[in-house]
């Protein structure tokens, strides 16, 4: 047991009771000493976000006590957490995306980025950055930094407020292998400065290379609080969903159909008029995943976008089933038989403000099914259709009405996923489809895929999980600055030769 004095943040009894009646926990008792790294892991739902919002003045609990440096707290707001030393760096950056990464930082304070003290602040800025490994361009607006800097950004923002209790929610599901390397190299440093990392992440081995303890809600409870020591990737995923989880996905041997989906010679253009694709052809078939494997920024939401149809072709060809699909819109797009699984499923697959019902029809609002007379839309089939729906995907929210803002990454992530299968496509493209969700939905979704492949649809997997690429395709493909490299049949490439194709290093 830890000394109260080393112990920077205690939790007792903690229960938090949405408006809509959802618990979201129930009786958490968590704590953080100084000096460590902190996994919090769980499903999706389980309570880690709102666990965290509370501790970070977000929120108010239902009932329960918080302590932080020993001290019983009331936080009202977010600035009584800064205040006590609490920042939170969010799932989704919060970033004001026009201004420069320094006016970010100081926003909020009563530095006047323009004003004497400015170029001060900037200069201790870029001290504190150094120190801990966290370099950003402080003059570059945020929306042209890449998403491991935005992430520098926000992280350097709580440490200019002198935080020393810092909160990660899924700080690397975004980033790079490089830059995952980063950002534990910093919080490495600041654990050494006696601070403390409370890091939330759906990946194992960061928890198992980086965490010194790790605590696992389920269903907003505490199921357990184990040190590195003792855990193993199956103890933490037996301890997180409640019973086994298959690592291992069996792939059944399929003899591919006709092609279905193709592209030749496509080359994309950026705002810039700079070329982010270049002359990429591919071919899809029945019974086939394709994966594109890379790290992410070489091209990949470029294609993606453009295979969706809300990206500009600048040259070259998409063809579904033959006809060409290069310019059309997503929704003639998926009245032509694509299922589109874009990778940022909360700015371009859902919309957070409508409900579930609402968002499973986007894009279906003119389906026969879902007709009443002429013009409206027959609601109470939609219902039906979506409440279907939640029980056959799994998605864990209340009902058809649950706004989808209310549900966790992963379940939000299973409605995109069940409302594009559940129109029974032919050709199915998923961009970076398990991204932040936990080990089950990741299996669930993995799962999904493979089961399209035996129904004979052609499927074209756009990811940055190695693993998932390995696991999923027959054919596989790498994305180096635009151009898609080293393609083959997966028996013929090693982990290893793909790795270094990620690197734009040829094998
Ligand atoms: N504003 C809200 N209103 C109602 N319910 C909510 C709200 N925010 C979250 N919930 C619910 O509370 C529970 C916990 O959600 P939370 O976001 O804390 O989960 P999480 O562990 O962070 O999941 P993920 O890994 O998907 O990010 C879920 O059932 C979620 O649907
Ligand atoms: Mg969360």
């Amino acid at each position: 047991m830890a000394s109260p004095t080393k112990e920077l943040v205690r939790t007792a009894n903690l229960t938090k009771t949405y408006a809509d009646g959802t618990h979201a926990l129930t009786g958490v008792d968590f704590s953080v000493t100084k000096g460590e790294i902190h996994g919090l892991l769980g499903e999706n739902g389980a309570g880690k976000t709102t666990l965290s919002k509370i501790l970070s003045g977000i929120l108010k609990p239902t009932s329960g006590e918080i302590y932080i440096k020993g001290n019983l707290v009331r936080m009202k707001r977010p600035s009584d957490a800064l205040g006590l030393g609490v920042g939170m760096v969010h799932q989704h950056f919060a970033l004001v995306r026009p201004f420069s990464a320094f006016e970010n930082i100081v926003l909020g304070t009563d530095l006047n980025p323009t004003g004497e003290r400015a170029k001060e602040a900037k200069a201790s800025i870029m001290e504190l950055a150094k120190g801990v490994g966290l370099q950003v361009a402080l003059d570059t607006p945020v929306e042209s930094l890449s998403l491991g800097a935005q992430q520098r950004v926000e992280i350097l923002k709580m440490l200019y407020r002198r935080v020393d209790i810092l909160i990660l929610d899924e700080p690397t599901s975004s980033l790079t292998i490089k830059e995952t390397g980063e950002l534990f190299k910093s919080l490495l440093k600041l654990k050494e400065e006696g601070k403390c990392v409370i890091f939330i992440t759906h990946k194992l081995r960061e928890v198992m290379d980086f965490c010194d303890s790790i605590t696992v809600l389920r269903q907003g409870k505490v199921t357990g609080r184990i040190s590195k020591s003792e855990a193993s990737p199956i103890t933490l995923a037996r301890m997180m969903v409640g019973r086994n989880v298959e690592f291992e996905l069996k792939r059944p041997p399929m003899t591919p159909g006709a092609e279905v989906f193709a592209i030749d010679n496509l080359t994309l253009l950026d705002k810039a008029g700079k070329e982010v694709v270049k002359d990429v052809s591919l071919r899809v078939r029945r019974g086939e995943i394709f994966g594109i494997a890379g790290v992410e920024g070489n091209g990949q939401t470029e294609l993606a976008e453009a295979i969706a149809g809300i990206r500009r072709v600048a040259r070259g060809s998409i063809r579904l089933k033959g006809t060409e699909t290069g310019g059309k819109s997503s929704s003639v797009i998926r009245r032509h038989g694509a299922g589109l699984i874009p990778e940022d499923r909360r700015r371009m697959g859902l919309i957070l403000e409508m409900n579930l019902e609402e968002n499973v029809i986007l894009g279906k609002q003119r389906d026969l099914q879902f007709r009443g007379s002429l013009t409206s839309i027959a609601w109470r089939k939609v219902r039906q259709f979506t409440s279907d729906l939640m029980k056959k995907f799994e998605i864990t929210a209340k009902g058809p009405e649950s706004p989808a803002r209310s549900l966790s990454g992963g379940n939000q992530q299973k409605v995109v996923v069940s409302r594009e299968l559940s129109s029974d496509p032919d050709f199915i493209v998923a961009a970076q489809p398990t991204r932040g969700l936990d080990v089950a939905a990741t299996e669930y979704i993995r799962k999904l895929l493979l089961d399209s492949r035996s129904a004979g649809k052609a499927v074209l997997l756009i990811s940055a999980e190695l693993d998932e690429i390995l696991q999923l395709s027959d054919q596989i493909g790498v994305m180096y600055e635009g151009r898609l490299i080293g393609v083959g049949a997966a028996e013929t490439m090693s982990r290893e030769t793909i790795g270094l194709l990620m690197g734009g290093i040829a094998a």
